[in-house]
């Protein structure tokens, strides 16, 4: 005990996104959004066939489970706001129903002493705006930044931790890419007019937030995991730059830096595929960069230069750059299938120390996905999820040693509070410090690792 001990006020918590905990879905007014229909539409794309209607019920049981969150020690928890639940047809009238619910989960945060982080963006498309394009569609960026604005004018007398979006590259690349995501399209053009327009969404309504004289700080959670080069080779070290590129400062240094990496720009000049942009756009990136940043990480990403030569004919993606890499003897979750790699924490705070003026950020994801937990079952019913305790406390030490090497890391928090929906894969692998028991209504159980975390919390390390 003892030995990793984080500072006063250090945010420990969990988060969660409202596609994936609230359920209730056709009630009290709630327009669709992109999962709600590719549900409606193709579930056999989905795990067992499990849709988003059936999750957690977090929007019928929130005191219960902001109660546990307090049982069990959260100083702070990040969720996300329901844009097609706020705004049915994401823009022009708001849900009365949805403000009374947030107004709710707010007050029923700040009376448990739990500091609400509040994201307004976590891949739910309001259907009605995706059916106008979706982020491909410049209209939309003015809808967000208005959808923004009213969030911070129904909530921001309370809630002063904003974020403007989670992940922002999952919707390129699931939706734009690899066919993972609805609208399933492969098109790396609109890939980048998706990414272009999403980070403007993110520039005008952190512009937005300033406008309202709010006291709090808002900012945007990426997934900025370092890509590894299989070798020193020149050439294994030049696909790694591209991916890093790509993946990672495409989105890092316009919300960090508020300019768009030159060699990344000079790229899509020579292969013609630079986004439409308007005369101001680079004013408002220069202008609303983020004051906090949050750092998803889970897996790193592995790469080596090319193998082959792409079709000539094949569809154009990242992958024209370098090959993924699976490298012998690698750590691995198998049942998502992510490597496990704890040091890649550590690196990814140093690059965010040496290269983008250790900006004020804090892990705002970080979990293990688990399938069948039930056969870690007591004979008092909880689950015995020990490699989950080893998984986050291996991941802390070296957040632990990032921060006594002067990274400017405010907080840890879990995916996720209690088991949730998993976008394609439903609730095959579960993740919470709680589990769920969908077959008996959603019964909540606290897990080992809910209990081992309350205990880290008490003694603010461990
Ligand atoms: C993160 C997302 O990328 O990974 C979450 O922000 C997601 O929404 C989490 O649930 C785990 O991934 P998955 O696909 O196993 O749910």
């Amino acid at each position: 005990m003892g030995d990793y001990t984080f500072p006063k006020d250090f945010w420990w918590g969990s988060a969660a996104s409202a596609t994936q905990m609230e359920g209730s879905i056709d009630q009290d007014g709630k327009g669709k959004n992109i999962w709600d229909h590719w549900f409606e539409i193709e579930s056999n794309r989905f795990f067992d066939g499990v849709g988003p209607g059936k999750t957690s019920q977090f929007y019928k049981k929130y005191k219960e489970d902001i109660a546990l969150m307090k049982k069990l020690g959260h100083n702070s928890f990040r969720f996300s706001i329901s844009w097609s639940r706020l705004i049915p047809n994401g823009t022009g009238e708001v849900n009365k129903k949805a403000v009374t619910f947030y107004t709710d989960v707010i007050d029923e945060l700040l009376a448990s002493d739990i500091k609400p982080f509040i994201n307004l963006f976590h891949f739910d498309m309001p259907l009605a705006l995706q059916e106008k394009g979706g982020w491909e569609n410049r209209e939309v960026v003015e809808a967000f930044a208005a959808y923004a604005n009213t969030c911070f004018n129904l909530f921001g007398d309370r809630v002063n931790t904003w974020f403007t979006q989670n992940e922002p590259i999952v919707p390129v690349e699931a939706g734009y890419l690899y066919d993972m995501h609805y609208p399933n399209e492969l098109d790396f053009k609109k890939a980048v007019q998706v990414a272009y327009n999403s980070l403007l969404a993110s520039a005008k309504a952190i512009q937005a937030y300033k406008q309202t004289g709010q006291s709090g700080e808002i900012g945007i959670i990426l997934n900025v995991t370092p890509a590894y080069a299989r070798s020193k080779h020149p050439a294994d070290q030049k696909a790694s730059r591209i991916a890093d590129l790509f993946f990672n400062r495409a989105f890092l240094d316009p919300s960090v830096k508020g300019e768009f990496p030159q060699e990344l720009v000079q790229i899509l000049k020579d292969l013609d595929f630079l986004p439409k942009t308007e005369p101001n756009d680079l004013e408002i990136f220069k202008e609303n960069t983020v004051d906090l940043l949050g750092v998803n990480y889970y897996q790193p990403r592995r790469v080596k230069a090319k193998e082959y030569l792409p079709h000539p004919e094949a569809p154009f993606t990242m992958e024209h750059f370098f090959d993924h890499y699976s490298m012998p003897g690698k750590k691995i979750n198998p049942h998502r299938g992510w490597e496990i790699y704890e040091k890649g924490i550590y690196d990814i705070l140093l690059n965010l120390r040496d290269n983008y003026g250790n900006i004020r950020c804090f892990i705002s994801e970080n979990g293990m996905g688990v399938e069948g937990e039930e056969r870690f079952l007591n004979e008092d019913g909880v689950i015995q999820d020990d490699y989950r305790i080893d998984f986050i406390q291996d991941h802390l030490k070296w957040v632990h040693k990032a921060m006594e090497e002067g990274c400017n890391v405010n907080g840890y928090h879990l995916w996720t509070f209690m088991d949730n929906w998993s976008w394609l894969n439903a609730y095959k692998n579960r993740y919470g410090f709680v589990s769920v028991d969908l077959a008996q209504q959603g019964k909540r159980t606290v897990k080992k690792s809910g209990w081992w975390f309350k205990e880290v919390i008490d003694n603010n390390g461990f």
